[in-house]
């Protein structure tokens, strides 16, 4: 079977950075979250002035993009990812809330998008890769074997997240939810430089209705076809 790679593109808290590494787990390939790396220059923001009340410097950030540098640590026993900020692990702190809040400006700028995407450009280079975000089957591996692209409704998406949060102790409604999905929707389907799309080659998968075993059906039927053509 030949090595490939696979770009899987989907909204926001469409399970697809779940499936996206149990596919990974499953094929034996490697797994890179490109959200994470969004996420990652997004503390760097934060922790350096850069970034607060909803608002990023952006000249600030562009000016100082060189000292940011991210990357990954080995996945541990679970099957893991760590993300490393400048080599410290940042895992847990990529995850809040006050990242989440800031990451799509910063995703926005044009300056981080590009640095971002040679990097993961650099990490698919000997593919047997799969990768989740937003454009990596449009803007980062327009070439890449196989692409799936996410779709769920932002209902059944707000009533996951809203699960995961309630698990966390976090206290939110089902509406805030909703609306910061929707808000997040538009954002990254409506901005300039590389906005969400599904590629035209992709194949869609609506998980509405699917269990996590289907789905895994689904990606490894797709992953045997295209790995044998
Ligand atoms: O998948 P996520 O929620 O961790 O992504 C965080 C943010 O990063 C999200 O607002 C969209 C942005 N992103 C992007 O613009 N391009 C990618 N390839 C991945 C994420």
């Amino acid at each position: 079977m030949k090595k490939i790679i696979i770009a899987i593109d989907g909204y926001s808290s469409s399970g697809k950075s779940t499936m996206a590494r149990e596919l990974a787990r499953r094929i034996g390939y490697i797994y890179v979250d490109s959200g994470a790396m969004y996420r990652a220059v997004t503390l760097f923001a934060i922790r350096n002035g850069m970034a607060a009340d909803g608002k990023v410097d952006r000249d600030a950030l562009v000016k100082h993009l060189d000292e940011v540098n991210v990357s990954f640590a080995p996945a541990d026993a679970d099957g893991m990812q760590h993300t490393l900020l400048n080599g410290i692990d940042v895992e847990n702190e990529i995850r809040d809330m006050a990242v989440s809040s800031l990451v799509s400006p910063v995703a926005e700028i044009g300056e981080v998008r590009e640095r971002l995407t040679r990097l993961q450009q650099e990490l698919g280079s000997e593919k047997g890769i799969v990768m989740d975000g937003r454009d990596i089957g449009t803007a980062v591996f327009p070439d890449a074997e196989m692409k799936v692209f996410v779709d769920a409704s932002p209902e059944e998406r707000a009533r996951r997240r809203l699960l995961e949060m309630e698990h966390k102790g976090l206290d939110v409604s089902y509406e805030e939810v909703l609306a910061n999905i929707r808000e997040r929707d538009h954002i990254d389907s409506t901005r300039k430089i590389a906005p969400l799309r599904k590629a035209p080659d992709a194949h869609v998968l609506n998980n509405d209705k699917m269990t996590p075993a289907q789905q895994m059906d689904w990606l490894l039927s797709l992953y045997h076809v295209v790995s044998n053509e």
